[in-house]
């Protein structure tokens, strides 16, 4: 068997990481759960999550994968022995359901991304959607988005996604910052900001709101399927652990924030309030790009700007999941890169094109493996660090975090709170595949 990739530097480690938390997610799926759970307040909401929920399991994840230097399915036969094994197969079946969604999303972006290129987005921009989001051309999208990922992956650790993730992770900070630039001269800004950083308390005391608020920040982190515990085997050395996940948790958060103050000036500006509450993709793709075509020309280079950067963010993290599967192929059936690359991506392109026939399946599979499985996992990591490898987990942490105590605090956590909470979303989020389940039917 070939030796195993590794990371070229802590720096860029830490970019690919931020690249794979950073993506839809954030760019998107945030700000829509604020808009819809009370502007600041869900935002408060969230960042305890992140803080108390988030960062304790990405520890946790970061430390399983340079403790034992695998992939998701062999890492947790070497934590848990062989009654944890299945816990692996349950990531890469994770990773496999949402990137066969996520990959259709990402042709849509792109397809909007060339059409504001070219200037040729119609006025009527929901007809345009329904037209583009489902058929020959969906799948043609999200086969593109796969094939770059799958050139991307099979490059290696260090010369593909490290290299990749080094160059396009400045630019989409840069892209971002300028679109929150420009959002800022808006007439719609001030009555934006005004909703997105003014508590309504009202909302959040919803089970919903809450669940939704642990849930995004799981989905957002990449948490909950061993993304991070395959980037993470690729690290050796005595790093502070708890510290690089510090910094990714809180990238992933500024990046989310940020786009927020994109997104709600936007809404405002255009009137958008309404359709927003209606569904969270119309509101990307058609009342979005409609505000753009507004402003003529300029809007046209703005909508390149925001498109670009949904792609980028999208590709970052299509990297990470499809790296999750890969990986496993690689290690359990000591396959090469270039094989597992292709025959990942190539069932997963394949898995992907029901999706991009309907946009129901998209909703379907977002609730299912994006909610349900990844929180699930996240339960499950809890307990195996919480309860059974808990003595080597903290001495891996310890290697490079100077506070026993703050660890004890961080196993007291993966053992009361995190599971207890997660539970709870867990329980709300398969009550939602009714709706989604449903909807899919009709
Ligand atoms: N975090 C990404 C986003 O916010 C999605 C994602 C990428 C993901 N890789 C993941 C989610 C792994 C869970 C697990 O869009």
């Amino acid at each position: 068997m070939a030796t195993r990739g590794h990371w070229g530097s802590n720096a860029g480690f830490i970019l690919a990481a931020v690249g794979g938390a950073v993506g839809l997610g954030n760019l998107w799926g945030f700000a829509y759960s604020a808009s819809q759970g009370g502007g600041a307040a869900f935002v408060v909401l969230y960042l305890l999550f992140v803080f108390f929920i988030g960062l304790p399991v990405l520890t946790a994840e970061l430390v399983i994968g340079r403790h034992t230097g695998k992939s998701p399915v062999e890492a947790m036969l070497a934590v848990g022995g062989r009654r944890w094994k299945w816990l692996g197969f349950v990531f890469v079946i994770a990773g496999f359901g949402i990137l066969s969604f996520y990959s259709v999303i990402m042709g849509w972006t792109g397809r909007l991304l060339v059409e504001f290129l070219r200037g040729t987005v119609p006025i009527d921009t929901a007809a345009h959607f329904g037209a583009i989001s489902e058929g020959p051309g969906a799948i043609v999208a999200h086969l593109i988005g796969m094939l770059i990922t799958v050139f991307v992956i099979i490059g290696g650790v260090q010369k593909g996604i490290e290299r990749v993730s080094v160059v396009l992770m400045p630019v989409l900070f840069l892209l971002i910052a300028a679109l929150a630039v420009w959002a800022a001269t808006l007439s719609g800004a001030g009555p934006g900001y005004a909703f997105y950083l003014r508590p309504d308390l009202s909302q959040v005391f919803h089970t919903k709101t809450i669940t939704g608020a642990a849930g995004q920040a799981f989905f957002s982190l990449s948490l909950g399927m061993g993304a991070m515990i395959t980037y993470a085997s690729y690290l050796s050395g005595r790093g502070n652990l708890a510290a690089q996940a510090g910094i990714i948790a809180l990238s992933d958060t500024v990046v989310a924030f940020v786009g927020g103050l994109v997104t709600f000036p936007i809404i405002y500006h255009f009137g958008l309030q309404a359709e927003v509450s209606d569904s969270a993709i119309g509101a990307l793709f058609i009342a979005v790009p409609r505000g753009f075509l507004s402003l003529g020309g300029g809007g046209q280079v703005v909508g390149v700007v925001f498109f670009l950067a949904l792609y980028i963010a999208a590709l970052t993290s299509g990297i990470s999941l499809l790296e999750v599967v890969a990986s496993a192929l690689i290690d359990s059936l000591g396959w090469t890169r270039e094989r597992a690359g292709w025959v990942a991506g190539g069932a997963i392109a394949l898995g992907g094109i029901p999706g991009a026939l309907s946009s129901d399946w998209v909703g379907f599979l977002f609730q299912l493996f994006g909610q349900v499985f990844l929180v699930f996992g996240g339960v499950m990591l809890a307990l195996l660090v919480g309860y059974v490898w808990t003595a080597q987990a903290r001495a891996e942490l310890l290697k490079g975090f100077p506070s026993p105590a703050l660890a004890e605090g961080w196993i007291w956590l993966l053992r009361t709170f995190v599971p207890v909470m997660l539970a709870i979303t867990l329980f709300f989020a398969v009550l939602a595949l009714g709706p989604v389940v449903s909807a899919l039917l009709s």
